[in-house]
C-alpha cells in the first residue's frame, strides 16, 4: 500500500502540472491510465461497478465522480481530480481539487478550508479514537467557516479491495463507531460545499452534483494507522 500509495500521489502531483486553461478532463484521465501503467500498477475506478474511466474528474459544482470527456477546463474553474490504483493487489485511493489558472478568494477559500478539514480528520487516526472522531473534527472545522459537509458519501476502509469496512462519515459526534485499531487502513475524504449540503445524481448514472449549484471541493488521502499514529500513504 505503500508503493500503491505513492504512485496515486505522484500521479496527482503530474496531474496538477497539466491543469490549465484549455485542457480537456479526457486528456488528465489518458495521462493517469499510462502513469499507472508505467509505474507497474493497474488503475482501480475503470470497471468498477461499470465506471467507464481511470479518474473521476468533479467540475465546479459537481461533488465527486465526475466523468472525463471533451469538456475544456476554463480558467476560474476548480477540478476535483479522484485517482486510484492497485500495486500487487493493494490499493490507494486520493483526490484532490485544483484550481484552473486563477479563482475568486471566495473558491480559493473552499479549497484551503477543505483540505485542511481532511487534515484536521487525520490527526484523530491514532489507536484508541473511535471512527466517528475523524468525522466529528472534520465537520467541527468545515462548519466554523459557514461550509457545509456532504452526509450521502462517505470516506472507507481500504486494503484489497478500495471499498472496506468501516464506513467513514465526515460528519457526527465524538466516541462512536468501531475503535480506530494499528494495522487498519482508511480512506478519508471530505467533501465541503459552499451552500447546502443536499446533492443528487445526474442522469448520466455517475456525476453527483449539488442541489443548489454552488461549488463543492472534495481532497482524499489513504492513511495507514500505526501505533505512533497517522502514516498519509498518499501525499507527497
Ligand atoms: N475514489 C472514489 C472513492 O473515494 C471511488 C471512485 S468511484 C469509481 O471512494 F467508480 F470511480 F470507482
Ligand atoms: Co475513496
Amino acid at each position: 500500500m505503500r508503493v500503491s500509495g505513492k504512485v496515486v500521489g505522484q500521479a496527482l502531483v503530474e496531474l496538477q502540472k497539466r491543469i490549465k486553461p484549455g485542457v480537456t478532463t479526457l486528456e488528465l484521465d489518458k495521462f493517469a491510465n499510462e502513469f499507472f501503467k508505467k509505474n507497474d500498477c493497474e488503475p482501480a475506478f475503470l470497471g468498477y461497478h461499470g465506471y467507464p474511466s481511470t479518474i473521476c474528474t468533479s467540475v465546479n459544482a459537481e461533488v465527486v465522480h465526475g466523468m472525463p470527456g471533451k469538456r475544456v477546463l476554463n480558467e476560474g474553474d476548480i477540478v476535483g481530480v479522484d485517482i486510484g490504483a492497485f500495486y500487487k493487489g493493494y490499493c490507494g485511493d486520493s483526490a484532490r481539487t485544483f484550481a484552473v489558472g486563477k479563482v475568486s478568494a471566495e473558491v480559493k477559500k473552499l479549497l484551503e478550508v477543505t483540505f485542511e478539514s481532511l487534515n484536521k480528520g487525520i490527526d484523530k487516526c491514532r489507536p484508541g479514537n473511535r471512527i466517528s472522531d475523524i468525522g466529528h473534527a472534520i465537520q467541527e472545522y468545515v462548519e466554523g467557516f459557514g461550509y457545509s459537509v456532504v452526509k450521502d458519501y462517505v470516506g472507507h476502509g481500504i486494503g484489497q479491495a478500495m471499498h472496506e469496512e468501516p464506513q467513514v462519515p465526515n460528519y457526527g459526534k465524538t466516541g462512536q463507531g468501531p475503535r480506530i485499531i494499528e494495522g487498519m487502513c482508511l480512506a478519508l475524504e471530505p467533501m465541503v460545499n459552499i451552500g447546502a449540503d443536499e446533492v443528487k445524481v445526474l442522469e448520466d448514472g455517475w456525476t453527483v452534483v449539488t442541489k443548489d449549484g454552488k461549488f463543492s471541493a472534495h481532497f482524499e488521502d489513504t492513511i495507514a494507522i500505526l501505533s505512533s499514529g497517522p502514516e498519509n500513504l498518499t501525499r507527497i
